[in-house]
């Protein structure tokens, strides 16, 4: 009995630190995207162009980025991206900008 309330509040105890561990993603302070790998890539080929905010109000999983990366290249003039950067770009994208999040105007 002792035993599994000891555990119980162990496993509690992570779950707060993991949820605090998720929040506490850095920001990169220019773009105001989430740093982590394939942001540097993200950096140099797509707000070198314009503001992250397209990003961060944007959101979809691996296939709505590829789209999204493509439609860059076909109609906004993005050039061909070399294909480890792409894939890092995709992945960064899918995995930290998921969800469609809403932007407020003071935020822009
Ligand atoms: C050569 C310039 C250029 C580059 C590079 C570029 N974009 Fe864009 N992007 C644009 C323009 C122009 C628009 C349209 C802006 C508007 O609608 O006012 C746009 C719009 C967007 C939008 C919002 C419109 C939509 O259809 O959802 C997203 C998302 C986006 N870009 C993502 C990216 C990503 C990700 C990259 C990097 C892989 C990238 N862009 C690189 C020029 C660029």
């Amino acid at each position: 009995m002792k035993k599994s309330i000891v555990v119980s509040a162990l496993l509690l105890a992570l779950t707060f630190l993991n949820a605090e561990a998720a929040e506490k993603l850095p920001i990169d302070r220019v773009t105001g995207l989430i740093e982590d790998i394939g942001l540097q890539d993200v950096k140099e080929n797509c707000t070198v162009c314009h503001t992250g905010r397209f990003i961060v109000v944007n959101g979809g999983d691996k296939k709505f980025w590829t789209f999204k990366v493509g439609l860059m290249r076909k109609a906004f003039g993005l050039w061909k991206l070399k294909p480890d950067a792409k894939e890092r770009i995709i992945n960064y994208l899918s995995m930290h900008y998921s969800k469609k999040h809403n932007v407020t105007v003071e935020e822009n």
